[in-house]
Order: C-alpha cells, then structure tokens, then sequence
C-alpha cells in the first residue's frame, strides 16, 4: 500500500507533513515514488487566493483517477480546510474527498482511516475550538537530513488585519520548554547539524503560560548551548516582540545563526496600522540598527505585501523607502489578497492592475539590493553547511547568514560543514570553491 502527500504552504506544513508520513507509515503505507497511491493526502494552505486555487485545481484532477479506483482514500488536511465553511464546499464540489480534517487535528488522520477501512464512514472534522491541547512527543519521518524542524508553538494571537493565520490555526500555544530542549538533543545527538525552530511569532513563545517561566530568550539560550556540531535558526519573528536579549542571545552564541527572519509588511506607518501590527516603520529601523550594531553580518530576510486596502502611491514610496534604506538580504514579496472572515477582504479594494504594477516595481528594487549584496561575498570564506546535490551534480550549502552557495564536491560531503571561498555570483546565487582557509 503506497501514501502520497501533497504539501502546500510555509514551513509549519512542510514539517506536519513529516508527521502525516509517520502516521500513514505506522498503519502499513510506503511512499509512493510515481503516480501509483492508495491514499492521497493534501496538506493545504490558504494564506492567499493563489495557493487555495492551485489545490483546488489539483483535488478536482483526481475526481477521473477515484472513478477507476473507487478504493482510493483521499484526505483533504491542514489550513485550507479548516476555514469556516470550507468543508461543506469542498463536499459540495469534490464529494469523493473521504477525510477532511483542519490543521489543528492532523492526530485524527490514524482514526478516520481507520473508520473508512473497517465501518465505510467518512470523516469531517474541522473543530470551532480554539485551544485544542498541546500534543507531546509527536513522532515524524524526516527526509531533510541535516536539517530538521522543531516546532515550538501553535498558532497565533495577532490577527494582523490580512491574515487567515488565526482562524485556521487557533491561539498560542507554546510546548513544554523540556520537551523541545530533548528533542533537539536527539536530533543532534542523532546527526542532525541544522535545526530550525518553528512558530508563527517565535517571539511570544511562552506568553501563554500561567507564571512567565520562561520566554524565547531562554529558551534560545538554552538550546543554544546543547554540546554539539550544529546550528540553529528560528522563524518567524515579529517585528513588535523581536527584543534586545534575544539579540543579545543571538550575538553571544556560534550555534545561532546571524540570520533573522522580520517581515516589514509596509514601510508606510498609516498602512501598518490598519493592517494592526503594532509598530511603525521608525520602529522597524531601530531593531534593525540594534541588529547590526550587534552582528554586522547578520543577514536580515523580509515579507512584504503591496495593495493593502487604502494603500497608496505615497504609501507604496514609503515601502520602497525602507526597502532601500534596510538593505535586506533577501524579501519574499507579495500582492494582497483578500481572505473571507478577516476585517481588511471588506476593506476597499485596490485594482489588480495597481497591486500588480507595484509589485513588479518591489520586485525589480529588491533584486537589484540582492544583486549587489551578493557581489560583496565574493573573495571572502564562509562556513557552509553542505545540504544537498544540484541538477548538475554540485553541492549546495547555506551560510550561517542563510545565503545559498552552490560549489563542486562529492555527495558523502552533505552533513558535513565545509569553508567555502565565494568566487563568483549572479543575482541571489553565490558560486564557490571549498578551501581549507578560515
Ligand atoms: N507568522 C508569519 C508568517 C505569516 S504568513 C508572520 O507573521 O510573518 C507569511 C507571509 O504571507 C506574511 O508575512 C505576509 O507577508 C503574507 N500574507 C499573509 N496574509 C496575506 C494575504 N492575505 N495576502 C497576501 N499575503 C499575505
Ligand atoms: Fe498572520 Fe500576523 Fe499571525 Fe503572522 S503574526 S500569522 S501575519 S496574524
Ligand atoms: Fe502556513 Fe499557509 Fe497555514 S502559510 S500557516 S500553511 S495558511
């Protein structure tokens, strides 16, 4: 019996992923390597219109491969589904989905297969409550040696005006400090050399626990100083809750990686308070100014949003502003796109053509940034961890400060941290040689 699983959307999900493989494993599957399944599950997103329609685009394709195989199980999971309303529609257009189940009761998948093999039901699960009950000892199959997820919190409490995040996910909900600690020793211990700490706001980690024992600054320390060959990264912080200690922490360790993670959203001050983010773009800079004060290599990674209800041309001038002024090392940039049940879809609505013309605009900005940054890396050796083959047989590795370097070596080399020279760049690639030079 062979699983597929189709993963969409940010991290967390790539992650739950590796937990849906483990329990499909547990009941007897393997992975399919072709087109050849008898369960299909969908690990959906739904942050923008984009990722639902391209999921829905592919569901609706497998309605031809159930009509010739009516035992095929098919499992809808994760975000997408567990928006208000959505199951009734997903039944309504595709009612050869089996099992559906929001990204808050990924641990019901085991029964509701169960309950189709032994009693013929399907299973429609999408719970209104919002703080379901942090699970421990979740076992996964990872497949991305040496690198692993951990996650350290559920949900969000931010409800930025845009987002779908916390209706589909629920409120914060941390784990218990001593179970993440021991799962990072085990993956170190276990060869693992890069783990990346998973959360929508990593920074309010702990904020839900009854007598503050602890917070992301700790926690980070302490994780950071697990013995070991390793690296650690985590994502994603908020700009209003990135502190000084956790700096401080980030600076004071070799284990933590000079990278952080800090989507901007807007530089305009009037837009980044509708969209309830509660900082402002003078805010923003002096973190960063904090930052670089403390790690002058620390590479700083952005999101931005163009066409946010009320945006306008001075207000995207404002983003382009502090793009420049920044010099992130990297921005994942995107258009707006209204999300049913959050207050901004019954915003006035800019036109395509706007949004569309804006973010090509970013778009050309932040690639020029990146182009130049990168021909600064050339001549200097960095410490690469070497992650995984490329198309044409090369190595490939991140630096600490999360920039990705192709270089010529053999695979037994992956896992290992090799120094790379920088010979050469193009755009967001660097090109390497490995050296024994520090
Ligand atoms: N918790 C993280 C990640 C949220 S989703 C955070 O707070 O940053 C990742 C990115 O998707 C966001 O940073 C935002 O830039 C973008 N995004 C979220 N909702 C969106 C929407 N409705 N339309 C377009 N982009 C959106
Ligand atoms: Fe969404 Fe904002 Fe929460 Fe991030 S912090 S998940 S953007 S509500
Ligand atoms: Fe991630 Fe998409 Fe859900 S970005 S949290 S999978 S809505």
């Amino acid at each position: 019996m062979y699983y597929k699983i189709n993963t969409y959307g940010c991290q967390m999900n790539v992650h739950e992923s590796e937990r849906l493989a483990k329990t499909l494993e547990e009941l007897g599957y393997t992975e399919s390597k072709d087109d050849n399944f008898d369960i299909v599950v969908f690990n959906t997103c739904c942050i923008r219109d984009t990722a639902e329609q391209k999921i829905l685009g592919h569901i609706g394709k497998l309605k031809k491969i159930k009509r010739a195989n009516p035992k095929l199980i098919v499992a809808v999971v994760g975000c997408m589904s567990g928006q208000k309303g959505k199951s009734e529609e997903l039944l309504k257009k595709y009612p050869f989905i089996d099992i559906i189940l929001g990204a808050n009761n990924l641990e019901e998948l085991k029964n509701a297969i169960l309950t189709l093999q032994n009693r013929h039901k399907k299973t429609i699960l999408t719970p209104d409550d919002e703080k379901p009950e942090v699970l421990e000892n979740i076992e996964y199959t990872r497949t991305s040696m040496p690198n692993a997820w951990v996650n350290i919190m559920y949900g969000c409490n931010n409800f930025c005006t845009y987002c779908i995040v916390p209706y589909v996910r629920g409120r914060e909900r941390s784990r218990k400090p001593e179970a993440i600690i021991n799962e990072c020793k085990t993956l170190i211990e276990s060869g693992y050399k890069e783990i990346t700490l998973l959360g929508q706001n990593v920074n309010s980690y702990g904020n839900d626990f009854e007598n503050n024992e602890i917070d992301f600054a700790t926690l980070l320390e302490k994780i950071a100083q697990i013995p070991g060959d390793y690296r650690v990264r985590f994502m994603t912080s908020h700009p209003k809750d990135l502190n000084e200690k956790v700096i401080d922490i980030i600076a004071n360790y070799d284990t933590l990686c000079k990278n952080i993670h800090l989507p901007i959203q807007s530089g305009s001050n009037k837009i980044l308070k509708a969209m309830n983010r509660h900082y402002t773009r003078e805010n923003y800079l002096e973190i960063v100014k904090k930052i670089r004060e403390k790690m002058t290599l620390c590479g700083i990674t952005t999101d931005i949003m163009v066409g946010f209800p009320g945006e306008t041309e001075e207000d995207f001038e404002d983003t382009l502003d502090i793009v420049s002024q920044v010099q992130f090392s990297g921005a994942f940039t995107y258009i707006y796109s209204p999300r049913k049940g959050t207050p901004a879809s019954t915003m006035e609505q800019i036109p395509y053509e706007i949004k569309s013309k804006r973010i090509q605009k970013l778009i050309k900005a932040q690639n020029e940034i990146t182009k130049k940054l990168s021909r600064t890396y050339e001549g200097n050796v960095y410490r690469v961890l070497v992650e995984d083959t490329k198309e044409n047989g090369n190595l490939c590795g991140r630096t600490d400060c999360g920039r990705l370097v192709t270089f010529c070596g053999d695979k037994s080399l992956i896992g290992t941290f090799k120094n790379v020279l920088i010979t050469a760049s193009q755009s967001a690639s660097l090109f390497g040689t490995i050296t024994e030079e520090k």
